[in-house]
């Protein structure tokens, strides 16, 4: 550490005047940049306050509000907030009266600091309205003609339009039934894939909205579409469901042009579209795309295409009310992978390896002959013998068939499918693979990068990387158990379980909140929440325990992380029902009914002949998320000041835990399961009398060590194993958990070279051979929940007021490990929190943005062992000590850089 000299310090502090002045950044509407189809009538607006300085608050804020921008001013005003005494900066409702559909808004913010000094005002950002009732609608629901709902192939939608005025402004409104690709003009409209994305269609179908201005040209135009069969109509679930929502594949589309004077047209689906077949000849989730390029119809979508011999469209009465506007990010395209080995198997199928499990397609840039056929078929791993291995995908087939058209170089890529792997099989091509020929392409929902975690561990780093590759592959549009096998579906129960985690790795605000629509949009009028959201297993299949318990959990792991009370008013009625459905199935509020899944792939012993395997009494987990959804619904009554459930419901949750102690605890506090998910659970959740959790938690770490310092939870269990081992003071516990690495153990898949989180925690044996393939999924993100624990506990980076504005850092040293590095990106700034120790000193440096407060905890024997910047801590006028605990100094703060020096 730097040790300032007097006319250092003095001169620093000069320039730290000089270069202080806080600015506003970041400006975001609905937690987005600039976006589009905002059709709430408050929007919610949030900003950043960049300033170098310590202790940074915002005093006051002035927003205004117009419907033009002039140089770095908002013009034409419709809205001025005048200057508004408050500290809020992040979720501040835009005040204005009305909003009009499909209009662009400036805006733009300055603030006070907490010495009333003003901000210049920020650049003004934008966003557009949607279109938010049904008579904004002018568009027909067209459907290719002639109506066959067995058709395979692809449908092309066609419509020639022409503009002969200068062009403003031209926006398209644009959905399907079944996945759409527009263009105008023969290029791509937005870069979203897979649009419109998967929800709940008969109850909400999102709308996507684009700015299309720069597509448009002056004369004659072509809007062209092109649908698949996605999860609208494709085969869906393990048994191939298909025509889930309806058995015909549909258009709406909208385009809204503005002239320069002042001028307005329309152009919608109507009866006068045209359709026709095209190069995509069959195309399914599950199965993959075979496109012919032969049959590509060339310039199908541009203006000067002769359409004869196209077929007239039907136009069919779907109405609006289902029609909502996109509230979370597209699936993109991210990273690209090259091919990092091309060999030929003993089998000798000639197989490319990416080096990456992960979730996308192969792009294909090839020149052979008309006619030939090349199959790409995907795998996520190879058998013991080094063979491709397509087993553990069940019925699924992850099969793209790419026929050339023999001329020239062709670049084909599938456009209504995604496969989950890392090795791909590749037939049809003579000689030796050209590695250049072949890009894998990652595709996932397009969340900020948030959050990033390393350490001296190379193992946990790779452990991190898995964690984050199992997000990747399974947040497309709704969050998946798997990217594979033929399921690929939102259930419940690992979403809840990988939430947290989630908040961290990325911004999941937007999409959770969306999904979360749907959990409440699909959920039986009796409050049982079905096992998968979109659900499309029928109504019957739902109210697992720890499933369902998704519709309190998640609203509240995003209230936490991201502070927004919208998603806990928004969801308030569903956590509500969730509960009232527990209460209305248990007797004398004892919840001992009905299916449930339990702690799923806990560790279970090959014939269990000395009963080692951890099986956890399903009715037992059942009671204590039964007391856990009631407290998280208390916690958001709490939030949104329902008193009169505050009431209801302290009383049910102290009868809920009473019917547990009476149930499953024998008087000396064992519990009639003796597992670790077990003791987890009634410790996570205080089900048992306080008096007896200690000694639970030493029951715990018995069996810990009983299976030689191995963890056994399932997915119940795991996410909450270290965080309990840690509140009751066994963080060496938890340490050697993490950082074991033979089975089962996070660090074992690991080691044995996966590249995300396995479904199993041996999904490949010791000896290379494969768990069953009913269910072996290499990319499935559940216990990838640990990642929750590296960052609130190893970093020690966690809230202490909802969306961070107050702020803990309480770094946990052990486990070996000599430096820990974690950020966190939160609608406030970025956290920091980076600790190393070396030669008996522990460095602990921390970022704490302005518009915070935070408490953090430096590991010390006692305060005179820790300074600050060189300095001892009493001298330091930015910082408020708050005395010693559990060996650590408490130390308050606002915004700013700290470095601490503490002996060990
Ligand atoms: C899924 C799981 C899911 C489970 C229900 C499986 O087929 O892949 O992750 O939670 O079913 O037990």
């Amino acid at each position: 550490m730097l040790k300032l000299s007097g006319l250092t310090a003095l001169l620093q502090c000069l320039l730290f005047v000089a270069h202080s002045q806080t600015t506003v950044v970041k400006l975001r509407c609905e937690n987005k940049y600039n976006p589009v189809g905002v059709t709430l009538q408050h929007p919610d607006l949030s900003w950043e306050l960049n300033a170098s300085g310590r202790g940074v608050q915002q005093s006051a804020y002035e927003i205004r509000l117009g419907t033009g921008r002039q140089g770095s001013s908002v013009s034409r005003s419709v809205w001025n907030s005048g200057k508004t005494l408050s500290g809020e900066s992040v979720h501040v409702p835009c005040g204005t009266e009305v909003l009009h559909a499909a209009t662009t808004y400036y805006w733009q913010v300055r603030v006070w600091d907490n010495q009333g000094h003003a901000s210049p005002w920020s650049e003004p950002t934008s966003f557009q309205t949607g279109l938010s009732v049904a008579s904004d609608w002018k568009a027909q629901w067209i459907e290719p003609g002639p109506r066959d709902s067995g058709q395979e192939q692809s449908p092309l939608l066609r419509k020639v339009f022409s503009t002969h005025k200068k062009v403003l402004s031209a926006t398209a409104f644009i959905t399907a039934h079944g996945l759409y690709e527009a263009f105008i003009n023969g290029k791509k409209v937005g870069d979203g894939c897979l649009t419109p994305g998967w929800t709940s269609y008969n109850k909400r179908l999102q709308y996507q909205q684009y700015d299309v201005t720069a597509l448009l040209q002056h004369g004659d135009n072509a809007i062209g579409v092109m649908l698949g069969n996605g999860w609208y109509r494709g085969p869906l679930t393990w048994d191939n469901h298909r025509d889930i929502y309806g058995k015909f594949l549909g258009l709406l589309f909208q385009l809204q042009v503005t002239y320069t004077d002042g001028s307005t047209e329309t152009i919608a689906s109507d009866g006068s579209w045209t359709s026709a077949t095209g190069s995509v000849i069959s195309s399914e989730i599950y199965t993959g795309e075979t496109i012919d390029d032969r049959l590509e119809r060339k310039g199908w979508n541009t203006a000067g295409y002769k359409d004869t011999g196209w077929s007239a469209v039907t136009v069919a009465q779907y109405g609006y009310d289902n029609l909502v506007s996109t509230f979370n990010e597209p699936i993109r395209k991210h990273e690209t992978f090259k091919p990092i080995k091309i060999w030929t198997t003993p089998k000798g199928e000639q197989v490319i390896d990416f080096g990456q499990n992960l979730v996308g397609w192969v792009q294909l840039k090839i020149a052979g002959k008309a006619g030939q056929v090349i199959s790409l078929e995907h795998a996520e791993v190879l058998d013991k013998a080094g063979n491709f291995y397509t087993e553990n995908l069940r019925s699924a087939k992850q099969h793209d068939v790419y026929i050339l058209s023999g001329e020239g170089q062709e670049s084909f890529e599938p456009h209504f499918t995604f496969q989950g792997f890392r090795y791909v099989k590749v037939e049809g091509i003579q000689g030796t693979l050209n590695p250049e020929d072949f890009t894998a392409v990652a595709l996932y929902s397009d969340m900020e990068k948030t959050g990033s975690f390393s350490c001296s561990n190379a193992l946990l780093n790779q452990l991190q990387h898995n964690i984050q590759w199992g997000q990747r592959g399974n947040f497309l549009d709704v969050p998946t158990d798997c990217p594979q096998r033929d399921e690929r579906l939102g259930w419940t129960g690992d979403a809840q379980v990988f939430s947290r985690t989630a908040s961290f790795n990325m911004n999941v605000d937007n999409f959770f909140a969306k999904w979360l629509k749907d959990v409440a949009a699909d959920q039986q009028p009796s409050g049982k929440v079905p096992h998968v959201i979109p659900n499309v297993l029928g109504p019957e299949d739902g109210g697992s325990t720890g499933w369902a318990d998704v519709s309190t959990i998640v609203p509240w792991n995003m209230y936490l992380a991201y502070g927004d009370r919208h998603i806990l008013e928004d969801q308030y009625a569903s956590m509500k029902a969730w509960v009232g459905y527990m209460q209305q199935q248990s007797k004398n509020n004892l919840w001992n009914t009905g299916t449930h899944f339990g702690d799923w792939l806990f560790y279970s012993a090959g014939d269990d002949a000395d009963g080692s395997s951890a099986v956890t009494d399903k009715y037992l987990i059942a009671q204590c998320f039964y007391a856990h959804s009631t407290q998280l619904l208390l916690n958001a009554a709490n939030v949104l000041n329902k008193t009169s459930d505050l009431q209801t419901y302290t009383a049910l949750l102290n009868e809920i835990k009473q019917a547990f102690v009476k149930e499953y605890m024998t008087p000396n506090g064992r519990l009639i399961s003796g597992t670790q998910t077990a003791y987890v659970l009634a410790l996570e959740f205080d089900m048992l009398p306080e008096s007896l959790r200690a000694q639970a938690a030493e029951r715990l770490v018995e069996n810990v060590h009983r299976y030689d310092d191995h963890l056994t939870t399932g997915f119940l269990g795991t996410p909450y194993l270290c965080h309990v081992l840690t509140r009751f003071g066994y963080t060496d516990v938890a340490y050697t958990l993490l950082l074991q690495d033979t089975y089962p153990s996070w660090l074992y898949p690991v080691k044995m070279g996966a590249t995300t989180i396995w479904e199993r925690w041996d999904g490949i044996k010791e000896d290379s051979s494969f768990e069953t393939p009913g269910m072996n999924s290499f990319n499935h993100y559940s216990y990838g929940a640990i990642g929750d624990w590296m960052y609130r506990v190893v970093a020690g980076i966690d809230e202490t007021a909802p969306g961070y504005k107050e702020i803990s850092i309480k770094p946990h040293p052990g486990g070996k490990l000599t430096q820990v590095d974690a950020d966190l990106q939160t609608y406030y700034g970025t956290v920091g929190s980076h600790w190393s120790v070396s030669g008996g000193q522990l460095t602990l440096d921390v970022t704490i943005p302005a518009n915070t407060m935070a408490t953090i905890y430096i590991p010390a024997h006692s305060a005179d062992a820790v300074q600050e910047n060189g300095q001892a801590l009493s001298e330091d006028k930015d910082l408020v000590l708050s005395g010693m605990e559990e060996g650590y100094l408490k130390v308050k703060v606002g915004s700013g850089h700290y470095k601490f020096t503490s002996a060990q």
